[in-house]
């Protein structure tokens, strides 16, 4: 089975990287880039062949072609006319797999109409195994392709099998999720520093205890048990969790998941207008 990549950057590198961490697939892989430069350090670091289009304008539609597996990972509003330029070449049954935000799969399948999607929601820390991948089929996609989507993508993190509807919620939860965890460790790291600690001490010693606590979350996935169990009554932890609960962390976390969500559908809404439907 080839597999194609068209466009491999930071998101179709980490799944390119995850997928080979699982051992090689079956049969070849082909990436793309844009520029010569990122096809050479690409092809270094992998062993994945890959084409530029600066260099050859059809390495897209080279790439494609026989592979039954394309993973497009370009922008996403560059995603349709990069389909499109690459509709008559493909496999007959090919399986698109799109990792863009915002572009549902009827947008996608005006550019490839006769070839089933998959709209795939990545998130950055599938670089390092430990993603997660939410996978939305759309109705032509068969269970068999489907089936071998996930196990090639395991190595990456966890798969969710979700409905397309669902996209826009798990975008705001594991999507952007890392990053308000990023934030929360930002947060903790200026605190310590404005109370006298080393900014480097402050650093590693927040990296280390979000490292330990996604250990535990991900050993024992019940986020409220583990917090009651470093909470005693009247400590340390008390003062800080009922300082978060008076400033309404609970609200502030659900308003913000809210508009990462509203802001996907707004761009799905966006992304359809552009190609008029
Ligand atoms: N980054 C994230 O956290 C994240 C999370 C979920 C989903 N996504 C989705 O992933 C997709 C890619 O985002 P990214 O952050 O990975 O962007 P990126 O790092 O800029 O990667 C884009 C890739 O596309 C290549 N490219 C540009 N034009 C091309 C063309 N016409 N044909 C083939 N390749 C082309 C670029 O090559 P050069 O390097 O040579 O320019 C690069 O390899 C987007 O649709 C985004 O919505 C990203």
């Amino acid at each position: 089975m080839t597999i194609a990549f068209i466009g491999t950057g930071n998101m179709g590198g980490a799944l390119l990287r995850g997928i080979l961490a699982g051992g090689q697939p079956p049969g070849e892989v082909i990436a793309t880039t844009r520029s010569a430069a990122s096809a050479e350090a690409l092809e270094a670091e992998t062993g994945v062949r890959a084409l530029a289009l600066e260099a050859d304008p059809d390495a897209n539609r080279t790439a494609v072609a026989g592979a039954k597996l394309v993973f497009a990972g370009v922008k996403p509003w560059l995603l349709s006319e990069t389909l499109a330029g690459v509709a008559d070449v493909l496999a007959p049954g090919a399986v698109i797999v799109s990792m863009a935000a915002g572009v549902d799969s009827g947008t996608i399948r005006r550019a490839v109409p006769d070839h089933p999607v998959v709209r795939i929601m990545p998130n950055t820390p599938s670089a390092v195994g430990h993603g997660v991948i939410s996978l939305a089929p759309d109705a032509d996609a068969s269970a068999e392709s489907v089936a071998a989507l996930t196990v090639l993508l395991e190595p990456v993190g966890l798969v969710v099998p979700v409905e397309e509807a669902q996209l826009p919620l798990l975008t705001a939860i594991s999507g952007s999720g890392v990053a308000y965890f990023f934030l929360l460790a930002e947060h903790l790291v200026t605190a310590a520093v404005e109370r006298g600690l080393d900014p480097e001490v402050a650093a590693r010693t927040v990296a280390a205890t979000a490292e330990g606590a996604g250990r535990l979350l991900a050993d024992t996935p019940d986020p409220a048990a583990l917090r009651r169990a470093v909470t005693s009554k009247g400590g340390t932890t008390a003062a800080a969790l009922d300082s978060f609960a008076a400033e309404g962390l609970s609200g502030l976390v659900a308003r913000a998941v809210q508009a990462a969500e509203d802001r996907s559908l707004e761009m799905e809404e966006e992304n359809r207008a552009a190609v008029g439907r």
